[in-house]
């Protein structure tokens, strides 16, 4: 028989950045979605930066990328929030995808002496260790802990979660001249968590869906995917930008090469686009793509979401 301690166990998931790397809207951004967002914010709901918290118990969370507005989303979170007189968090851990801006800047804002474990691919604490800034989180305090592709480790009390490589690309900021698009390694990943024989994932940035990838996600109670843009040449269009999503190392939903497509066969109970560009027209509520995304049987995040598969 379950007690009511394994009865309160489940896994919990609370969106709390929504938007890709920018916002929603973007500071120095005019295209049709950031005009709406300023003016209907009704129609076009802003949202931050790319982060997930994650929980089995409610009182122990983890943090999936940490968006340089993290203070505002904790502030709209209790749960988040220090319990006690004492200094106190109830994030444990902190787990990064990638070392892009959007996912690791708020790191800088959580140095105020809290111990936490911080988990990364040894190549992007590699990367958080060659950018000298983040040494405020003191080692004293803040543990580094590397993740091995594919290894299981317990994120949080009894929540395993496993970091798998998808393909992408390195940081804008560490790009030379050649990059590698696509390439499968440890500078993108994304991340299963599994309780009691239910699997989620998380996968802000990925390039396509390999077969492999698909085989993975086959049976999932709830995917969260890369949802940057709506077509690959949408911010050329837009006329806010040269590069195409591939480029970029993010497929887009629409059309045959996007990810709708890839995973329509797949048998996912809930499947939800989050990492969602300024420019993509589905964060517009009555938009076209919107019905489109949504007949298909996508959901659109937004800041707040709750997600209890
Ligand atoms: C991305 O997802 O491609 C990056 O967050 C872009 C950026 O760093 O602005
Ligand atoms: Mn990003
Ligand atoms: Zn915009």
């Amino acid at each position: 028989m379950k007690s009511d301690n394994d009865r309160a166990r489940r896994l919990r998931v609370r969106v709390l950045g929504a938007a890709a790397g920018g916002g929603l809207p973007q500071w120095n951004c005019r295209c049709s979605v950031c005009r709406l967002a300023r003016t209907e914010p009704q129609r076009v709901v802003p949202r931050t930066q790319s982060s997930i918290a994650v929980s089995v118990d409610g009182e122990h969370w983890a943090l999936i990328n940490c968006a340089p507005e993290v203070l505002a989303q904790l502030q709209r979170e209790p749960a988040l929030q220090p319990r006690g007189d004492d200094r106190h968090t109830p994030i444990q851990s902190i787990l990064v995808t990638n070392g892009d801006v959007d996912h690791v800047a708020g790191l800088l804002s959580l140095r105020e002496r809290s111990p936490f474990r911080l988990y990364a691919t040894p190549e992007i604490h590699g990367v958080l260790r060659d950018n000298p800034i983040f040494n405020v989180l003191a080692p004293d305090c803040v543990q580094r802990c590397d993740v091995a592709l594919d290894s299981r480790i317990e994120l949080l009390p009894g929540l395993m979660a496993t970091v798998f490589a998808v393909p992408g690309k390195t940081a804008l900021y560490l790009e030379g001249d050649q990059v590698d698009i696509g390439a499968e390694g440890e500078s993108t990943v994304g991340v299963e968590f599994e309780l009691d024989g239910q699997r989620l994932y998380y996968i802000p940035g990925c390039a396509t869906v390999t077969p492999r990838l698909a085989d993975r996600l086959d049976g999932a109670a709830a995917l969260l995917f890369d949802g940057t843009l709506w077509r690959d040449d949408e911010m050329i269009l837009a006329g806010v930008g040269h590069k195409t999503g591939q480029r970029m190392g993010h497929m887009s939903m629409s059309g045959e090469a996007g990810s709708m497509t890839a995973l329509s066969d797949v048998a996912i109970d809930r499947r939800i686009f989050i990492h969602i560009n300024n420019t993509n027209p589905v964060l517009i509520e009555d938009s076209p793509e919107r019905r489109e995304a949504e007949d298909a049987g996508w959901e659109i995040a937004f800041d707040g979401m709750e997600i209890t598969p």
